[in-house]
């Protein structure tokens, strides 16, 4: 059998989330080549996460190739473009790095699929953390999806920072799993599992606004790892196993105690996070009062990753 018929073979008995490679549990040289790689990127600071864009509207080929570049490595980017940069121009510049089909947010202020982050003082969307000063745990973004409807990737652009405080921890979720596999492979297995992970559904004065949403914590979908994750105690339902029990005390743990690779900062004006759904967590923060100071942050849900840099076409 040949290269090319080992891999044709190994992916046709890929399990159903198509594990193959470093991600599949019985090939230890791949899982070890990649970490090797992946390891070689770190240690790194936030800093080094940043990419000037001088114009949004046109961002140069060096500049993509700077952003794709860092996604590829860490799953994630920081641009820095001017403070002024409007909403059309921030959407049009992520789609130059693929990202087109938005997640459809329910509480959307627009129509334009990006929603605006604030503090609000009363109303509906006041009961959500993301519109509080409170501290946000870790997390993926839309954890609460349908299979079929996963956010692969978001955009976070700072308009205005809080007063003080709203420091973001990021965390590559390739490096989650790395973590957890090293400890040991079960930890991975549980969280593989189609039920690991429960969302109850939600509904609002008694109507259903989404049923539950069962799925795993680590998946693998077009040979790219994708996580979903709530450090959320309430409102989650766990697979009632003891690996499952131990897998989360573990994952927790890691998030709890902190990681060496966790990458610690927070977003001036005109500076925008992209990643491919990166764990993340944000600290409490206190605002200016005014309307026009406080803290505002756009942010968009995406359906696809940002996408390689090989698929530049310049
Ligand atoms: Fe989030």
């Amino acid at each position: 059998m040949d290269s090319l018929e080992r891999l044709e073979s190994k992916k046709n008995n890929a399990g159903r989330d198509g594990a193959i490679g470093q991600f599949d549990l019985s090939d230890d040289v791949a899982y070890r080549a990649w970490r090797t790689k992946k390891r070689q990127s770190y240690p790194a600071r936030f800093e080094d996460l940043v990419v000037k864009i001088t114009n949004p509207g046109a961002p140069t080929a060096s500049e993509m190739e700077a952003i794709l570049s860092r996604c590829q490595t860490y799953n994630m980017a920081i641009y820095a473009t001017r403070p002024d940069a409007s909403k059309l121009e921030v959407l049009k510049m992520v789609r130059n790095f693929g990202l087109k089909n938005l997640d459809s947010p329910r509480l959307t202020n627009d129509d334009d699929g990006i929603t605006e982050l604030e503090v609000i003082e009363g109303g509906r969307r006041r009961a959500y953390i993301p519109y509080s000063n409170l501290p946000l745990s870790w997390h993926t973004d839309g954890y609460y999806n349908a299979p079929t409807g996963q956010v692969r990737s978001f955009l976070l652009h700072c308009v205005r920072p809080a007063k003080h405080g709203g420091i973001s921890k990021l965390l590559d979720p390739e490096i989650a799993y790395i973590r957890l596999r090293d400890e040991d492979p079960a930890i991975i297995a549980a969280l593989m599992a189609a039920n690991a992970m429960t969302i109850p559904a939600n509904r609002e004065d008694g109507i259903l606004i989404r049923p539950d949403e069962s799925g795993p914590v680590f998946s693998v979908v077009a040979e790219r790892l994708h996580m979903r994750y709530t450090h959320r105690r309430k409102n989650v339902i766990w697979k009632d196993d003891k690996v499952t029990a131990h897998a989360r005390t573990r994952l927790r743990a890691i998030l709890e105690v902190g990681d060496d690779y966790v990458f610690s900062g927070f977003l001036q004006p005109g500076q925008g996070l992209l990643c491919n759904n990166v764990l993340h967590a944000r600290s409490g923060f206190e605002d200016y009062t005014t309307q026009n100071t406080r803290r505002l942050i756009y942010r968009a849900r995406y359906l696809e990753r940002v996408r390689e840099p090989t698929e530049l076409e310049f």
